[in-house]
């Protein structure tokens, strides 16, 4: 297993990730996206353009999430290795444990914007200097 997608992506799916994964093998559930253990390259692309910080090296995944690297296996059970995301198309199906949990109301910073954090910093900045 490679990387693994984690909580803050479920009913976001922002899909960053997937316009920059060069194997096309990061795969869409109802709810959130999942990232094939095989056909993953570690390349890492992925892990940086995702607005939400939910894509982590399976073994840097934080201790609280460690439940969605199963939830990834589960996922793939039965599915082998289609060879792209986009051969098969989104799943009717999440991993069980996704499907689960309640529905979320949560968005992805806007596109092309700074994280607030950085706008905020920035304003600092600006008053340090006059
Ligand atoms: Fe999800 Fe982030 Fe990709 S929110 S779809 S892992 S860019
Ligand atoms: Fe794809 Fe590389 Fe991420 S292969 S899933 S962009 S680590």
């Amino acid at each position: 297993m490679a990387y693994v997608i984690a909580e803050p992506c479920v009913d976001v799916m922002d899909k960053a990730c997937v316009e920059e994964c060069p194997v096309d093998c990061i795969y869409e559930g109802p709810r959130k996206m999942y990232i094939h253990p095989d056909e993953c390259i570690d390349c890492r692309a992925c892990e940086p353009v995702c607005p939400m910080d939910a894509i982590y090296y399976v073994e840097d995944l934080p201790a609280q999430w460690a439940p969605y690297a199963h939830a990834n296996a589960d996922f793939f059970a039965g599915l082998g290795s289609p060879g792209g995301a986009s051969s098969i198309g989104k799943r009717e199906m999440d991993a069980a444990f996704i499907a689960a949990q309640p529905k979320r109301a949560v968005t992805a910073p806007p596109k092309n914007e700074p994280p607030p954090v950085l706008v905020s910093l920035g304003r600092m900045a600006r008053k340090w200097l006059k």
